[in-house]
């Protein structure tokens, strides 16, 4: 059986991978920290997967631990192998995301994000285990002009977040023995297979409404406060300018359904198992994007809810467009996304709306 290790599982991103790998036959060992999450979302995957006990028992482990825990990792390769099974690859989800937050404690970024990933890299080398699919973002690209961005266009992130993102991009190439960081697809001469993938605007949820995104804080991602608003948590959505260089005045985005995203890792953890070493640096978008003014306007059509919103000053940092060329993701691991965006304003409604505090609702069924 294949047998990953996903680090940050219990998170957004990482609940719908697991939940996909789950469904496709791995065996599955869930690392969190819960510093982002909460361990109910691993019991919702467990559910959603509709495995009898003993096979969830058999299929998943969990490990509540930190990525900068070097004998934690250790060991977690150790258990695997007590188990009569191999960990042959990992997809790395776990880090700090939040961009304002960043600028206040860039230490502990560089130390989560930098830090966690060189300890986990050196627990998988000292584990021949040298397979791993890594969350990158669209933020290493930097301020973006009117133009689609392509993996080749200059990484100049302008944030202590993406900075880190970069950073790791770099440690990635460097033991994969690359030359440049830029490219989407280099062999690896020291025999490493990886991928680093650079997501857009990740949004939505699993359409069954069990798991979603859930921010332990205030979100600062425009998707989530959208939902926020309208099941009434919040009072209104602050628009970040309306005089962008864009069709309406606000800014554009290229938002991409959370499972298209977990569909690109299976894809890419699929390929990397099959190819010789290489090193893949691949956008995951959908090449289309959406205004806020739009995307709210879609919304209200999806669900029927009306968005209050007013408009503010610009956000610092942000730029007018972001949006990617998808193409090289086609081309290397035979991955585009299927979901539109009303599937995308759909499923994260349902989420919402069947857990409208999260994971921590009062009414929680777990
Ligand atoms: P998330 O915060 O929901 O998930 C990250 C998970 O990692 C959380 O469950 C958190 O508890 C865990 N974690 C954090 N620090 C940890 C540590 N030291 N040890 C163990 N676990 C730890 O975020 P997400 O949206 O699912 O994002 C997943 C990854 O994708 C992140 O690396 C993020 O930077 C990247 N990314 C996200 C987006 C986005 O818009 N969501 C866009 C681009 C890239
Ligand atoms: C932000 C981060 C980016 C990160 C990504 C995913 C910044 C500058 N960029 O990207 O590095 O990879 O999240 O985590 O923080 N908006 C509003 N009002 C809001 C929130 C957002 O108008 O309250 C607007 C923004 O100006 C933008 C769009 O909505 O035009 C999308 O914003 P957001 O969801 O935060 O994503 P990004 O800015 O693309």
């Amino acid at each position: 059986m294949r047998c990953v290790l996903i680090t940050g599982a219990a998170g957004f991103i990482g609940s719908h991978t697991s939940l996909l790998l789950l469904n496709a036959g791995y065996k599955l060992f869930l690392l969190d920290n819960f510093s982002n999450s909460s361990p109910i979302s691993l019991n919702r995957i467990a559910r959603l997967s509709k495995l009898s006990n003993n096979e969830v028992k058999e299929r998943i482990s969990i490990i509540k631990g930190d990525i900068r825990n070097l004998s934690l990792l250790e060991r977690t390769f150790l258990t695997a192998k007590s188990q009569g099974e191999k960990i042959t690859s990992v997809i790395h989800f776990a880090g700090l995301k939040a961009v304002g937050e960043s600028f206040e404690k860039a230490l502990d970024y560089w130390e989560t994000n930098v830090g966690g990933t060189l300890t986990l890299l050196k627990a998988m080398e000292k584990n021949d285990c040298r397979t791993i699919v890594f969350s990158s973002s669209a933020t290493v690209y930097g301020q973006s002009t009117q133009d689609s961005l392509i993996e080749t266009d200059p990484v100049s992130p302008i944030n202590p977040y993406g900075a880190t993102k970069a950073a790791i991009e770099r440690m990635l190439t460097n033991i994969a023995g690359c030359n440049s960081h830029t490219t989407p697809k280099q062999k690896s001469p020291s025999g490493w297979r990886i991928a680093c993938l650079r997501y857009f605007n990740p949004a939505g949820a699993h359409p069954s409404g069990e798991i979603g995104e859930d921010p332990r804080n205030i979100p600062n991602n425009l998707f989530p406060l959208i939902n926020q608003v309208g099941v009434g948590r919040r009072e209104s959505l602050t628009i970040f300018g309306n005089d962008w260089p864009t069709i309406d005045g606000t800014g554009i985005r290229d938002y991409v359904h959370v499972m298209d995203i977990a569909e690109g890792h299976k894809a890419a953890l699929d390929m990397l198992m099959l190819s010789e070493p290489i090193c893949l640096i691949l956008n995951l978008g959908t090449g289309k994007g959406t205004s806020v003014l739009e995307l709210i306007e879609i919304f209200k059509l999806s669900t029927g809810i009306e968005i209050k919103y007013k408009f503010g000053p610009r956000r610092m940092g942000d730029s007018a467009i972001s949006l990617a060329n998808p193409k090289e993701a086609l081309k290397y691991i035979n991955w585009k996304s299927k979901r539109t965006l009303s599937d995308i304003c759909r499923d994260g409604w349902n989420w919402q709306t069947s857990n409208p505090k999260g994971y921590d609702d009062a009414y929680s069924k777990d």
